[in-house]
């Protein structure tokens, strides 16, 4: 079985999932890394030269390898939940996670952080929030739900991920 995160860019994926990896037997993977070795530039790049329709075709592509994998925490891009048959790939072996942050977390953690995250880029900060509430809710078709909030360390996060899991598997 594979963990999955999913959530809002800046919810925390990566480093939740470092720690997860760190913490127990599951390697970790990490879906937006996949897409910029397989295209051979940064993801800010494949949405400037190719569009975002080809970035999600990519990502997709690489979803479903992660998917065919086992015993990996899968760290996925913010936008892996608007395409169902992500989802669906994914939940076949594996048990998805959703980081959940208000919004306003998310607006603490994006500032200053344009030049790296294309969509901020692009369309500013109302951009990011329309984005959010459009997404909510794809994102509550997870398996569990991780209330992000301020202040909490990765490591406690992973923590109750993985004794999620435990209870799954029993
Ligand atoms: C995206 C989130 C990014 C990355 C791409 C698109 C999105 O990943 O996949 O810029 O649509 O929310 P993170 O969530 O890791 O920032």
């Amino acid at each position: 079985m594979n963990i999955v995160l999913t959530g809002f860019m800046a919810s925390g994926k990566t480093e939740v999932s470092k720690a997860v990896a760190s913490m127990s037997k599951y390697k970790l993977i990490d879906t937006d890394d996949m897409i910029v070795e397989k295209e051979g530039m940064s993801i800010n790049e494949i949405f400037e030269r190719h569009g975002e329709e080809y970035f999600r075709r990519t990502e997709h592509e690489c979803v479903c390898r992660a998917a065919a994998m086992d015993n990996m925490v899968i760290a996925t891009g913010g936008g892996v939940v608007l395409n169902k048959s992500n989802i669906d790939a994914l939940r076949k072996n594996g048990m998805i996670f959703n980081l959940a942050p208000d919004f306003e977390v998310i607006e603490e953690r994006l500032a200053g952080a344009a030049a790296t995250r294309p969509l901020l880029r692009k369309g500013g900060l109302e951009d990011v929030r329309r984005r959010f509430n459009d997404r909510l809710p794809f994102y509550k078709d997870c398996d569990y739900s991780v209330h992000v909030i301020k202040g909490r360390t990765p490591q406690s996060y992973a923590m109750e991920i993985l004794a999620e899991m435990e209870k799954a598997r029993v």
